[in-house]
């Protein structure tokens, strides 16, 4: 081990949320992971991110209305479908929804706010890997559909910018391929 920051960094890996069960971090353990998550990168000191936690009956919840959504969205689905979509939000012990808190009349431009809840999402990742959790970000449509993110209660100036699974891996994940350095990395000069 070069030390244990690096190693955790070096070796996290995304389980997927079906392959997730109980149990999920602790009330003070998800306190801790929140409080490392909000400590990012935040130009101008705006805070500009929103978190939504969702315990069963919140995902339950979530779930009636995602069905409701497809539903009517998708008028020819099958009973299994809706079914999936109800489950959706269900599959790992907590869920977050992260959204980006966006000032438009700011001085940091926006992207810079996305970006820093981009570095929420991340951290909060690490910090539930780091106490032998397991977690993933996924986006999924309901990210960009009006109608969740106004059922979850999110206003104009937020933008749902991912679900969180956080819970305990069923089994451990297979490695993944992951980019060579040579093909990413370029010395500038
Ligand atoms: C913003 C964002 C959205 C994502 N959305 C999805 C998604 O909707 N579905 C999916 O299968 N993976 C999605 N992923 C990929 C997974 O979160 C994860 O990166 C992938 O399973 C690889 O795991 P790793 O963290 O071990 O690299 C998304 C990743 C990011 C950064």
């Amino acid at each position: 081990m070069i030390n244990p920051t690096l190693d955790l960094l070096l070796n996290r890996r995304s389980v997927v949320a079906a392959n997730m069960t109980e149990p999920g971090p602790t009330s003070e353990e998800l306190e801790l992971i929140l409080r490392a998550g909000i400590r990012v990168p935040d130009h101008g000191k705006l805070a500009p991110w929103r978190i939504k936690i969702l315990y069963k009956p919140g995902q339950k919840k979530l779930g009636e209305q995602l069905a409701e959504v497809y539903q009517k969205n998708n008028p020819n689905a099958n009973q299994a479908v809706i079914e999936r979509e109800q489950l959706r939000p269900q599959r790992a012990p907590i869920l977050l929804v992260i959204a980006a808190f966006l000032q438009a009349e700011c001085k940091i431009p926006l992207l810079e706010q996305r970006l820093s809840g981009g570095a929420v999402c991340q951290n909060i990742l690490t910090a539930t890997h780091s106490l032998g959790y397991v977690g993933q970000w996924l986006t999924e449509w309901p990210t960009y559909d009006p109608e969740v993110k106004q059922a979850l209660g999110f206003g104009d100036q937020e933008e749902i910018i991912g679900f969180l699974y956080l819970g305990t891996a069923k089994e451990p994940p297979k490695p993944r391929k992951r980019a060579e350095l040579d093909d990413v990395v370029q010395v500038w000069e």
